[in-house]
């Protein structure tokens, strides 16, 4: 599954793009939204999900890389937001956030950074719909995959395996046409890409196709 992340589209034609990429067949449109705290950068809020909500039917997953994801839940919910992926680093005790959402009625996802043991993820495996396996430091589109993650992908894959199989294993980060591949023996099953989608010489639609069968 291919989630174009819209960090790396040009956001005077975001609409079109958008359709551009569900009509190539992106599974689901990835959201990053960063509070300029827990990373060196802003980004955008709900407004965006609100928005894009019309342009298209596939699923708008929304990656808070904030400190404080509780007080956003409500407003990218109302904006039409599917899915809600937050910090293992910013929720000494997730359980209540993962309830809060399962309240909502939207999916649940989990993410972690590159230093984060991947066993800290395991409590909440069956509770969650999704984890997010960062392949970067987030805060900045473009960066390099880390090599390290592809260990840390197959340790994950092995927990997920054991407590609950139907959770998604997402990777975010560095995703391109040299890294999918790995990153999918490795044991992911849905790819963050932006620059290799929205940067693509070949434009974005060619670069979803490309991505997907790559990734199989
Ligand atoms: C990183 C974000 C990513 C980012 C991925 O902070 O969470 O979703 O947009 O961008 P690429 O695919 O360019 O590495
Ligand atoms: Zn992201």
């Amino acid at each position: 599954m291919i989630a174009p992340s819209i960090l790396a589209a040009d956001f005077s034609k975001l609409g079109e793009l958008v359709r551009e990429v569900a009509e190539a067949g992106a599974d689901r449109i990835h959201v990053d939204v960063m509070d300029g705290h827990f990373v060196p950068n802003l980004s955008m809020g709900a407004v965006v999900v609100k928005g894009l909500r019309p342009v298209t039917k596939i699923p708008l997953e929304v990656h808070l890389m904030v400190e404080d994801p509780g007080r956003f839940l409500d407003g990218f919910v109302k904006a039409g937001a599917d899915a809600l992926i937050v910090h293992l680093e910013v929720l000494p005790d997730p359980r209540p956030m993962i309830e809060q959402i399962r309240g909502l009625g939207k999916k649940v996802g989990l993410a972690f950074n590159p230093d984060m043991p991947v066993q800290r993820v395991e409590p909440y495996l069956r509770d969650i719909d999704l984890a997010l396996c960062m392949t970067v430091f987030p805060g900045f589109g473009g960066q390099a995959f880390i090599p390290e993650s592809l260990d840390r992908l197959k340790a994950l894959r092995a927990l997920v395996e054991k407590h609950n199989p139907a959770c998604e294993i997402e990777v975010d980060g560095g995703i391109d046409a040299k890294t999918i591949g790995a990153a999918s023996a490795a044991g992911a099953s849905v790819f963050v890409a932006g620059t290799a989608v929205f940067g693509a010489r070949n434009g974005p639609a060619a670069a979803v196709k490309d991505l997907a069968a790559l990734a199989k």
